[in-house]
């Protein structure tokens, strides 16, 4: 029986959820608390380690809170790749995102014990469990369908709406009303309880988030027919190495990552510069060692390296858009800080409020595009998944260009704007993730071949690292660039970072047609009717 049928009729009611196979809803509500879990406590997390001991943080600096936060940002996607492998090779992944989600677990509840050791192991811990948990959770939806079936694309758009209901909900509840609340503070003061604990009921609220998402899984299980089952027996010269230079390397950062961790040695100016050039550096070496060693090791016939060739693409074009999208956190925030008036629509609204508009629309839009990619579908109109990359970019860049007004205008002249041209950033940039992010998933599900699912999703958890990580440094040089340039300081970023989306749109219009035909060498392989 294929997955989809089995999973379709796993509960033996068949009943589905919203026209998807059943095992969809734990996948979804699964991954829900999980997000839950991880944007909850990184909602404060720079914060609490940059406060001060008084007022119960870890009393660091703000540029030690930011090498920490970057540092553990990109270990746990880093982490992908071998967590994505050991459940192709060993277990499978179901049992990979069970495990994952109860050492997840047990690293907010170590952050919410009150000593700096059991910080350092909680965020050890999260790392490893996000590790198991993030890239198999993802290639599960996948295995509910068919390879050729037309509603995987759909199914990991509403998998996202999953995502971002949690991701609105845990700043909300683990930041505003526990950690960074004044309210609780009173409260705990006034029972005889320090007040410093409200740190520590935000990260124990992520851990009752990953606990909920546990049971609903374990709960959920019986809906995944053979979906994420570990592997058969494979015989010794079948099996799928790790490769070495990847583990290699892997090694080296994790010792130097736990050394400055654990020894926390504030690095200053110079010395965190470097720290940041390695990481970079690290990260292209494993990118460059990954797509060399599938394509000339692992990849075992012309079929195979013709898809670990379609990969690249996709890897060039999420590590673009993340690398654009991601300074929400940055370049965004600080222009919602400095240069939009705090009155939105007669409401008075935080900085934060606006980087909740993503989520927001997400979840009204995601049905939207589920809906769409299946009509078109149906109709034959579907585009590529590069193609849709190259419209995310050019959305991506226009997202960018709605900003320019403002800053040309208004904000030249020394005055501020109204939040609805942040409002218009949001929805825009929303469009051009949802063009992107879930059809990537899809897509690496699709070209992967069945033994390597887990760590090609791996892989592309590695490409939104590398945009993460891009998106960290690109205010810094591209904005050093553009003075250099002679171009209006923000402006100019903003230029600078249109032409570079558009550029990229261009290059992966053009190889989609190329990837397309690459493909359809075989036409009787399903990838080759549905990339
Ligand atoms: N926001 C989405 C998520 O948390 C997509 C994403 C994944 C963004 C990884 C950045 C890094 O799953």
């Amino acid at each position: 029986m294929s997955n989809v049928a089995a999973a379709e009729s796993a509960n033996g009611n068949g009943k589905t959820f919203f026209g998807h196979p059943k095992g969809l809803q734990t996948l979804f509500f699964t991954e829900m608390w999980e997000r839950f879990s991880y944007y909850g406590m990184r909602a404060f997390l720079v914060v609490y380690i940059s406060t001060s001991t008084a007022l119960g943080g870890l009393g660091q600096s703000k540029a030690t809170a930011g090498i920490v936060y970057a540092l553990y940002g990109s270990s746990i996607y880093l982490m992908s790749l071998p967590g994505g492998w050991i459940a192709d090779r060993f277990i499978g992944q179901r049992k990979a995102v069970l495990i994952g989600g109860i050492i997840i677990m047990f690293g907010h509840i170590s952050l919410a014990v009150p000593s700096n050791t059991a910080f350092i192991i909680g965020l050890c811990l999260l790392v490893v469990g996000t590790g198991l948990l993030k890239p198999n959770v993802s290639t599960i939806v996948g295995q509910l369908y068919d390879k050729s079936d037309v509603r995987r694309d759909a199914g990991y758009t509403i998998y996202y709406m999953g995502i971002n209901i949690g991701a609105l909900a845990a700043p909300l509840v683990c930041g505003q009303l526990l950690a960074e609340s004044q309210s609780l503070r009173t409260l705990l003061a006034d029972n005889g309880i320090s007040p410093n604990a409200a740190w520590h009921f935000g990260f124990g609220a992520a851990a009752v988030g990953m606990f909920a998402g546990i049971v609903q899984f374990v709960y959920g299980w019986k809906y995944l027919g053979d979906a994420g089952a570990p592997p058969k027996k494979v015989e010794k010269k079948d099996r799928t190495p790790f490769p070495q230079a990847i583990a290699a390397i892997m090694a080296v950062s994790a010792v130097f990552i736990g050394a400055f961790i654990f020894w926390r040695i504030d690095y200053g100016g110079a010395g965190k510069k470097i720290l940041a050039d390695c990481f970079g550096v690290g990260l292209a070496i494993i990118s460059i060692a990954t797509f060399v060693s599938l394509h000339q090791v692992v990849a075992r016939d012309a079929d195979e390296k013709r898809r670990v060739r379609a990969m690249m693409v996709l890897f060039l074009g999420c590590l673009s858009f993340f690398g654009l999208f991601e300074q929400a956190g940055s370049t965004l925030s600080l222009f919602a800080e400095e240069k939009v008036h705090r009155e939105l629509l007669g409401f008075h609204v935080t900085q934060s409020f606006y980087q909740m508009l993503n989520a927001l629309f997400v979840i009204m839009l995601a049905p939207v595009f589920a809906l769409l990619w299946v009509r078109l579908a149906k109709q034959g109109k579907e585009p590529t998944s590069v193609t849709k990359f190259a419209i995310g970019m050019v959305m991506a860049a226009l997202s960018f260009a709605t900003l320019l007004p403002a800053l040309l205008g208004p904000i030249a002249d020394g005055g501020k704007v109204t939040g609805l041209y942040l409002f218009i950033f949001y929805l825009v940039s929303t469009l051009a993730e949802l063009c992107i992010s879930p059809v990537g998933l899809s897509t690496m599900n699709k070209l992967a071949p069945d033994r390597l699912a887990g760590f090609v999703m791996g892989i592309w958890f590695l490409a939104t690292a590398v945009g993460y990580y891009i998106a960290g440094r690109a205010e810094h040089e591209v904005g050093s660039l553009a003075k250099a340039l002679d171009l209006h300081p923000t402006a100019g970023l903003f230029y600078l970072l249109i032409l570079f989306a558009l550029m990229i749109a261009l290059v992966l219009y053009m190889l989609s047609g190329p990837v397309k035909r690459m493909l359809a060498v075989q036409p009787e392989l399903p990838v080759a009717k549905v990339i």
